[in-house]
């Protein structure tokens, strides 16, 4: 199948579209933009056209999707039981870069579940994808627009990447503002659950609802999340990744020793790092530089950007610098850790 490529330069250019609007009410796949990552959109409502976005992504059948709504109406729609924490954090934080699991109703299909009794929902704040939702009259189940386990797209040209040829159209609506995925709130349990870390951090839920927790499970490698999706090795460049943490002032010199090792070994290294560090670094590293270490929303925003351009380069292991875990930073961490299959080097 080819690829139509449909570039939007006005914010909410409801003509250019009606064709991707098209598609996806004849059950087929559109990549649209977001403010945090790109996603891979299909009818939420129809069991098919799920099925399919799974296809397209080699993604496991019991990973289920979020559902994208344009507004607050479609939300009691596809959800029951809301309770009143699971309210305030809606009135909140949406639209924004957070989706609430909530009790499902029957209308929602298995095919974008995994068979759970729950639903995940989010209200992108982004109008391109807002319009396109309006336009197909549907919610629209949409994971990251990217081959399962590779780093989410925050660029049109990286969802081409990874699925031209398998999906109806993308919409370019250029680079992404955050990032990286929403923050998981579970709003089912007494206390809301973060289950996967984002924009939206800890600190300003607590800000809103009080108490919130942190899914256990996000500690470790050997833990068994809620969100399925967190199990699986995920947002991994092609080649190794090792990490490497703690104090600021240890990072260079930690750096050129784990690359000194490497070398003699006769690997070809890669690292993505900081600007401070980055110019500390020996010419003939394959280096992406994520932004400064001082400003995490530029890490967050150029994380999977910098994982992919490896993926154009014969690196044999790549070094990736961490940074702290508060705020945003828990995020960042998240992902990375991931990234490396948790390969952490401890300075
Ligand atoms: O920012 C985002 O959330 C992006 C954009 C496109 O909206 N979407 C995204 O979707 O990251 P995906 O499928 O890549 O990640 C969704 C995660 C998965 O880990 C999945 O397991 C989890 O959400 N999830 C979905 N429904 C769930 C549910 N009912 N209970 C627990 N976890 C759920
Ligand atoms: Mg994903």
């Amino acid at each position: 199948m080819e690829t139509k490529v449909i570039a939007i330069t006005e914010k909410s250019d409801a003509l250019a579209l009606l064709p991707a609007a098209e598609i996806l009410q004849k059950g087929g796949l559109v990549a649209f933009p977001t403010e945090t990552v790109y996603g891979l959109g299909a009818n939420g409502l129809d069991a098919e056209a799920a099925k399919a976005i799974y296809q397209a992504k080699g993604r496991p059948s019991d990973n289920p999707l979020i559902l994208h709504v344009a507004d607050f109406a479609a939300i009691d729609k596809l959800a029951c039981n809301i309770s009143d924490i699971a309210r305030k954090l809606i009135a909140a934080f949406c639209p924004g870069p957070i989706t609430v699991i909530l009790n499902r109703n029957r209308i929602v299909p298995d095919a974008v579940t995994g068979g759970l009794d729950t639903v995940g929902i989010r209200m992108p704040n982004h109008e391109i994808a807002r319009e396109l939702i309006r336009l197909a009259g549907v919610p629209l189940a949409a994971p990251s627009a990217n081959t399962s386990g590779r780093p989410s797209p925050t660029t049109a040209q990286a969802v081409l990447a990874d699925l031209q040829g398998k999906i109806g159209a993308v919409v370019d609506g250029g680079s992404c503002a955050f990032g990286l995925e929403s923050t998981i709130v579970d709003c089912t349990s007494e206390v809301p659950t973060v289950l996967r870390p984002g924009a939206i951090t800890l600190e300003m839920l607590a800000g809103v609802v009080g108490e919130v927790k942190l899914d256990p499970a996000l500690a470790g490698a050997d833990s068994k999340p809620k969100a399925p999706g967190m199990k699986y090795t995920h947002y991994a460049p092609k080649a190794p990744m090792i990490m490497l943490e703690g104090a600021k002032e240890k990072m260079v010199a930690g750096l050129l020793a784990e690359i000194a090792k490497a070398k003699a070994e006769g690997k070809k290294i890669g690292a993505v790092v900081s600007s401070e560090t980055a110019k500390n670094l020996p010419t003939d590293v394959v280096t992406a530089v994520y932004g400064s270490r001082e400003k995490v929303d530029e890490i967050a925003m150029n994380l999977y950007e910098s994982l992919r351009k490896f993926d154009q380069t014969d690196v044999d292991v790549i070094f990736a610098e961490g940074t702290a875990e508060v705020g945003l930073g828990l995020a960042v961490m998240n992902r990375m850790h991931k990234a490396s299959g948790y390969r952490i080097i401890n300075l």
